[in-house]
């Protein structure tokens, strides 16, 4: 087995050199001809690659994932292919690279996850790095637990497991998160703005706020409309794609209106998690996001998935009725609990204070049973 620090899959070619020319003289580089690709791949060891685009990409991307499982993929491209690009970063991509606009940062993007994967220990690596997942919580309809959830799902995850999880609120105008957490934000994510182009896991790291109890770190929104129309959905995109290479999970918070950002956070996402209470309206409501995705082109199937909220026997309707009007599968049900949940809220407190709690509130519980379900 071959040890490098970068191997670039590609044809001899214009773009190729001039991606050579970008590539620091100190890295150990080879170049691998795709036809090669089933033979050679699996003799080398890089800590990064560099997919150009070829025919076939997607198959190219799948072969690369069973051989390569630690190896960040940077895919590069001349044109704009959004189809392609979301496929892609669904199939285990990290990055998509436009071609010449992104040759700048290009020496330095590698470099970086070149010295990470030095850094790290392989026989430590519990998950899969520079590959982190993007989970969406999104529901048509206000006050489905969006917030709540999102923010127990993460603080969750980060008791239950070693894993890197950041959790980021995208409800620019009234934020939110924080309060059920019971943070008093110094930082927003607007602070990663005038960086935006040079992401770096340090910028994240400053950034982010941390949880006290759990550690999960939070990019917390500013709560001012006016500033967060500065923000764009590149912006968005460029933020989640950083992450992914610093973070394992990515938890991400959004409002019920489609906003570009909204936008940007539900096509890079490798779920979105629907939250929806068992009664009429809310199914009413599910039907007009399905056909506004549809629109919109952004891709429901073995994505969506539903998270059944505040169940209980109040319950308008029951799950098998659910079943007949909706038929995504169902990632989890929280129980109705206004006791623990507004408890919690009214102090200011998170619903979780440490990995292994005595006295744990009902919904507390099912959060765990899911994300535990999630992990195995
Ligand atoms: N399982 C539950 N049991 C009891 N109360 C709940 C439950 N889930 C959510 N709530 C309560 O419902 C209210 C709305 O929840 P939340 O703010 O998370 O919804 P949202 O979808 O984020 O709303 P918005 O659309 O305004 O962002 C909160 O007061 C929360 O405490
Ligand atoms: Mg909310």
């Amino acid at each position: 087995m071959e040890e490098l620090d970068v191997l670039v899959i590609g044809r001899a070619s214009t773009l190729m050199s001039t991606i050579r020319t970008r590539l620091p003289e100190t890295l150990k580089t080879e170049v691998l001809d795709p036809s090669h690709l089933r033979s050679e791949l699996k003799n080398k060891q890089p800590k990064v690659i560099l997919l150009l685009h070829d025919e076939g990409d997607i198959e190219r991307v799948a072969l690369i994932q069973s051989e390569q499982l630690h190896a960040p993929v940077i895919f590069i491209h001349e044109s704009h292919d959004f189809q392609l690009f979301r496929d892609l970063v669904r199939r285990g991509v990290t990055d998509y690279l436009v071609m010449p606009e992104d040759l700048e940062g290009l020496g330095d993007r590698v470099e970086t996850i070149v010295s990470r994967a030095s850094a790290e220990q392989p026989k430590e690596q519990l998950f899969k790095r520079g590959n982190g997942k993007v989970f969406s919580f999104y529901s048509g309809k206000g006050g489905s637990g969006k917030t709540f959830l999102s923010t127990a799902f993460a603080q969750t995850l980060k008791f239950e497991s070693t894993a890197q999880v950041i959790y980021i609120d995208l409800n620019l105008q009234y934020g939110g998160g924080e309060t059920f957490l019971g943070i008093e934000p110094n930082r927003t994510i607007m602070d990663l703005e005038p960086v935006v182009e040079e992401l770096s896991e340090h910028h994240l790291k400053n950034v982010s706020e941390k949880e006290p109890f759990s550690k999960l770190d939070l990019l917390i929104s500013p709560r001012d409309a006016e500033l967060a129309e500065r923000l764009t959905e590149d912006f968005v995109t460029k933020v989640l794609r950083a992450c992914r290479r610093t973070y394992d999970f990515i938890i991400v918070d959004l409002p019920s209106s489609i906003d570009e950002r909204t936008y940007g956070a539900l096509i890079e996402a490798d779920k979105v998690f629907y939250t929806i209470a068992l009664d009429t309206p809310s199914i009413r409501v599910l039907k007009h996001v399905e056909s506004l995705f549809q629109k919109l082109g952004i891709p429901t199937e073995d994505r969506l998935e539903l998270v059944l909220n505040e169940v209980g026997k109040e319950n308008e309707l029951s799950k098998k009725d659910l079943e007949r009007f909706v038929t995504y599968p169902q990632a989890a049900q929280i129980r109705r609990d206004l006791k623990g949940v507004q408890t919690g809220i009214n102090k200011g407190q998170p619903i979780r204070k440490e990995p292994k709690e005595k006295k744990m509130i009902p919904a507390a519980k099912d959060m765990r049973k899911w994300v535990r379900s999630m992990l195995k």
